[in-house]
This record gives structure tokens, C-alpha cells and sequence, in this order.
């Protein structure tokens, strides 16, 4: 077992680490958002996204195994994830040169001070939207929870999201926060597949276009939702 925590613990293993947990939390988030842009089928027929919506959130939560088996793996996930990008972090700064400087971007020191910062906003982000959208409080009092009707589960997420992006100030914060999301998936994509041995600069333009073309599907279909909700096309005007 020795050789396991030199491995987990020298640079490779670290960044092994935040690959793997990286490709795990890129893996919610498209889902996620997948689970989320039912909302749009308001536009097929009104009331089939609302049903669509409320009936994603009834299976995640009627079913205790996948939702708990979810939040611990996210938890784990994100842990993993900031813990290495800390200890790589300082253990570049010990390394570095006092005159380093590369403007590169998806790579050198300009993306990685990018991905820090945008690492802290999404974490910013993650804390407000549970407070938000899954646990209510004082952020949003209105927020209705799943209610156990019959033999099962009723969720008004739908309710919850328009009544949630009906702010604008809410709303800003949100686009501001997939923005960062967008920044941090292109690079995030981009050094997983180097981690993961894909560094070869033949795969380069074919790496890139993954990438960059995830980031942007993730952030426009996270930025639909919100910015539909405050304009009115779904959910109806105030
Ligand atoms: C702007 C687009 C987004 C919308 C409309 C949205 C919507 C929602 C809603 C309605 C819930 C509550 C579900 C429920 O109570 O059953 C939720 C939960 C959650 N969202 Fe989002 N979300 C968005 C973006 C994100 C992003 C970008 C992340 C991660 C980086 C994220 C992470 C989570 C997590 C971790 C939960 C908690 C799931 C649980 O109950 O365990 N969301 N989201």
C-alpha cells in the first residue's frame, strides 16, 4: 500500500485525482443540465415541461439509494477535486520561476489563474444554488418542497425555478457563474485528456474542439433557463 499513497501523493497521482473527479463533476453537470432544459418542452405544449421537470426531481428524490448515492459522490468528487488543485497550486508556486510567464490560451499560466479564480465562483456559485433551489432558507422562503401524495412523490420544481429566476439581480449571478463554469470546463476538458495521456499535439485541434464545444453547449443550455424564466417565454410574464 505504500506505493498507492507515493502514488496519491506526488504530482501525477494529484493530478490523476482531479481528472477523475474533474470527468465525474463534468458528468453531473451535463446530466444535470439535460435533466434541467425539460423545462423548454413548455414550448411543445404548455404544461409538458412543468410535468417533465416536476417528474425528474420526483425521481431523484423518491429514490433515497440514487440521491444519496449522488450527493455523497458529488461530495467526494468536489473534495478530491479542490483538494489537489490546492496541493498542486502550492506546489507550483514553490517551483515556479519569478519570471514566468506564458499568455496561452487553454494552457500556461494565464488558464490556470483563470481556472483558480473561476474554481472559487463556482464554488461561491454551488453554496447559493443549494441555499437557492434545494434547501430554500432565507434565500428563496418560497421554495415548495417534494410532498408525499398517495403512493408518491409530488415536486414543484418547475414552481421553484420560475419563482427562483423571477429576479434580476439572481438571474446576473447565475449567468456570471456559468460563464465561470464555461472557463473552467474548456481548460478543465482540455488538461484531463493531456492527464489521461491523450497529449500528443496530433489530437490537439480534435481535443480543443471537444473542449471548447462542451463548455459552450453547458453554459448556453444553463444560461437558457434562467434568462427564459426573467423574460417571460417560459413560466408566463409577471
Ligand atoms: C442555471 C442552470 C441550473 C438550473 C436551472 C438548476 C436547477 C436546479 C434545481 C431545480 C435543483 C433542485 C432539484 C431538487 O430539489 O430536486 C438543483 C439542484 C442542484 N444543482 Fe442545479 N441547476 C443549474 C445549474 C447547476 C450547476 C452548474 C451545478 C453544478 C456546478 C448544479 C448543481 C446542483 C446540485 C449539486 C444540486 C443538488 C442536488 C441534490 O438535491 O442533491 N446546478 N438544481
Amino acid at each position: 500500500m505504500d506505493w498507492l499513497q507515493r502514488f496519491l501523493t506526488s504530482t501525477i497521482g494529484l493530478k490523476v485525482i482531479m481528472a477523475v473527479s474533474g470527468l465525474v463533476l463534468v458528468g453531473f453537470v451535463i446530466g444535470h443540465m439535460l435533466g434541467n432544459l425539460q423545462i423548454f418542452l413548455e414550448f411543445v405544449e404548455e404544461g409538458m415541461g412543468r410535468e417533465a421537470l416536476n417528474q425528474y426531481g420526483a425521481l431523484l428524490k423518491g429514490n433515497k439509494l440514487l440521491l444519496w448515492g449522488t450527493r455523497v459522490t458529488l461530495l467526494v468528487a468536489v473534495a478530491a477535486h479542490i483538494y489537489s488543485a490546492c496541493v498542486l497550486t502550492l506546489r507550483a508556486r514553490a517551483a515556479r520561476p519569478a519570471n514566468y510567464k506564458q499568455h496561452k490560451w487553454l494552457s500556461g499560466s494565464y488558464a490556470v489563474r483563470t481556472m483558480r479564480w473561476g474554481g472559487v465562483i463556482l464554488l461561491a456559485f454551488i453554496v447559493y444554488h443549494l441555499l437557492h433551489l434545494t434547501v430554500g432558507s432565507e434565500v428563496t422562503p418560497s421554495i415548495e418542497h417534494c410532498k408525499v401524495v398517495g403512493d408518491g412523490l409530488q415536486c414543484p420544481i418547475f414552481d421553484n425555478v420560475v419563482q427562483g429566476f423571477r429576479q434580476p439581480g439572481v438571474v446576473l449571478f447565475y449567468v456570471i457563474a456559468q460563464l465561470a463554469l464555461g472557463f473552467h470546463l474548456a481548460h478543465g476538458i482540455w488538461s484531463l485528456f493531456r492527464t489521461l495521456g491523450l497529449g500528443n499535439p496530433r489530437f490537439d485541434g480534435i481535443i480543443k474542439k471537444i473542449a471548447v464545444g462542451t463548455a459552450a453547449a453547458v453554459t448556453l443550455g444553463n444560461v437558457a433557463i434562467p434568462v427564459s424564466v426573467l423574460v417571460g417565454l417560459v413560466g408566463g410574464a409577471v
